[in-house]
């Protein structure tokens, strides 16, 4: 029996559509001095109360976050395209005068009281993160982004950044930027929209998915290579 054309195009067109389903795997990319809880840091310790996804209400805060806040989420994605429950995303970046908490930061004078500087949001079973913060503050040398490492218990599976799309041009010797390329490039790439957040007020809105291995050590795969 002779197969009907229409129906090997069919049967074509689900293969390749099986094809672009694989999602492109979020790359590596360097965690930076700034992660504030690495050892290097002697500011006291980010207490557990400081630690949830809205970074814009710090315990205790006198003040309102320097800011336009910025909603963050997309869900995380196993290497299939399939949402990852339990994941634990950590997010962590500038104020609006672009400093870190971090002992480090050598612009600790600017450092802004009253925003949370890191937090963390742990995926159920539809693989979705948010985040509630807002817009980086440029420091020198870089362009806008912001640092997050995924854990699956208490493994790290990646360490990488989002890098804002519209400042690409400006940015174009930046470091990180330039260690991509192609897919790999784009899936760190963010481009925020302004709109509203649930209140009215307004907001930067950027949705991005998370692409990893649950199973991944890239710790071990960096001693490795040394
Ligand atoms: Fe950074």
């Amino acid at each position: 029996m002779k197969t009907h054309p229409a129906r090997l195009l069919i049967a074509a067109l689900a293969f390749a559509s099986t094809l672009s389903a694989a999602p492109v795997r979020t790359p590596e990319v360097t965690e930076g001095p700034f992660y504030p809880f690495n050892s290097n840091n002697t500011l006291p310790t980010i207490p557990p109360a400081n630690r949830d996804n809205d970074l814009t209400r710090l315990a205790g805060a006198k003040e309102a976050t320097q800011g336009m806040p910025f909603l963050l989420s997309g869900v995380v994605r196993d290497l299939t395209g399939a949402p990852l429950a339990g994941a634990k995303v950590e997010l962590w970046h500038t104020d609006a005068a672009g400093v870190y908490y971090h002992s480090g930061d050598r612009n600790a004078a600017k450092r802004d009281p009253n925003f949370q500087f890191y937090g963390e949001s742990v995926t159920g079973a539809d693989g979705r993160y948010s985040f509630r913060t807002i817009k980086p503050g440029l420091y020198t040398g870089r362009i806008r982004h912001f640092h997050f490492h995924v854990k699956m218990g208490d493994a790290t599976v990646l360490t990488s950044q989002f890098t804002f799309d519209d400042e690409r041009a400006t940015f174009a010797s930046d470091g990180v930027q330039r260690s991509l390329s192609g897919a790999a490039l784009e899936a760190t790439v963010i481009a925020p929209q302004r709109g509203t957040d649930s209140s009215g007020a307004a907001a930067w809105i950027a949705t991005k998915d998370i692409v990893v291995d649950p199973k991944a050590n890239p710790a071990a795969a960096r001693k490795k290579k040394k």
